[in-house]
């Protein structure tokens, strides 16, 4: 219960060997060397300009938007209006949090799909075939969009509060975008509610004694519509572009977005559900916080490919489904099955 950062703590002087149930199986990590790292960096866009509606910057940052989601699945917003005090505020709540007794933070351990707030190691442990370096802070909010900001530690109660709410902008403009850059109204993603449910997992990666034996992450797709991640400077997330690992190089102030399962069967297959892992750093703890935007789970609605991309050269590639049906699916799924799209083929 003292999570990944309990066991660093504990090996005094500090630990040279990793628990064997974090090291990677070897096929898993011979399957790497296969795949190259390459000096590509995921796109960034600055979004200075992206209020004056119908201008040629508006214009521009929707064709960057639509190249970055068809070809990358992943790109990093600059000038995005969210004040550098307010993310560093809230990265500062999630070291916090993770630096306090294990007394404390053992109140908030669960595993239970019905708490909202909860604080645990390996939330994906049976999705991962070793043990992730990694503790986690996730608010769940699959049953509920109601926080209550009582529920939250008191540590990162204010910042976590502050962040969600100058996100809830931020992803009403992203929403905007990605419709445009679909060919679609301004607000057909925001009509189908796609903004509504989300789900935040504030990471903690604390320093790695062996950093290429274990992740942080495994390799994996998002579920959600899209996801905002917010990081420190320490860096370690990677993204599988053709058969090549690119880097996201952490920028100051930026804020990495990417595009989930659901926006890919709803896109109709334009914009790509990319593969991505993230590494441990031998020297620093990384601490990193992601917001999944999954649409509407309660009541459950039906979802499926936009009527309006779908034409005779470009066919219905999905069916219809309800984001519930698709988590369960989704997070049941073999581990040899690297997504959960198959499902609703
Ligand atoms: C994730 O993809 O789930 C986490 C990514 C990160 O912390 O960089
Ligand atoms: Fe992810």
């Amino acid at each position: 219960k003292s999570g990944v950062k309990g066991l660093v703590d504990a090996a005094a002087g500090g630990a040279v060997d990793i628990p064997e149930i974090f090291i990677r199986p070897p096929d898993e990590l011979a399957e790497d060397l296969e795949v190259t790292r390459t000096s590509l960096r995921i796109p960034a866009i600055d979004l200075n300009g992206v209020d004056h509606k119908q201008s040629s910057t508006r214009e521009k940052i929707v064709e960057e938007i639509k190249q970055a989601s068809e070809r990358w699945g992943f790109f990093q917003v600059i000038n995005h209006g969210i004040p550098m005090k307010v993310l560093q505020d809230m990265l500062k709540g999630v070291s916090e949090f993770n630096d306090l007794d294990v007394e404390v933070k053992k109140e908030y351990y669960s595993r239970d799909p019905e708490r909202m707030v909860k604080f645990n190691t390996n939330y994906d442990f049976y999705m991962s075939r070793a043990a992730n370096w990694r503790d986690t802070l996730v608010i769940d909010m699959l049953n509920s969009y109601h926080l209550d900001p009582e529920d939250l530690p008191s540590v990162c109660r204010d910042a976590t509060i502050n962040y969600l709410n100058h996100l809830t902008k931020l992803v009403d403009i992203l929403f905007e975008l990605l419709s445009e850059a679909l060919g679609l109204e301004t607000n057909h993603l925001k009509q189908l509610e796609c903004e509504k449910g989300r789900t935040i997992a504030c990471h903690y990666y604390p320093a790695c004694p062996m950093p290429e034996q274990t992740l942080g992450v495994s390799k994996h797709t998002d579920a959600s519509f899209i996801t905002v991640l917010l990081q420190n400077q320490v860096g370690g997330l990677e993204v599988l572009h053709g058969n090549q690992w690119a880097q996201v190089e952490p920028i100051p102030c930026s804020l990495v977005v990417n595009i989930g399962d659901l926006l890919q069967i709803v896109s109709n297959d334009k914009f790509k559900s990319v593969i991505h892992r993230a590494f441990g750093n031998r020297s620093q703890a990384r601490t990193s916080v992601g917001c999944f935007y999954h649409g509407v789970a309660t009541p459950p609605k039906i979802y499926g490919p936009i009527k309006e991309i779908i034409t005779k050269e470009s066919p219905q590639m999905f069916r219809e489904f309800t984001v519930r049906d698709y988590m369960m699916k989704f997070y049941s799924r073999r581990l040899d099955e690297k997504s959960g799209l198959n499902y609703v083929r």
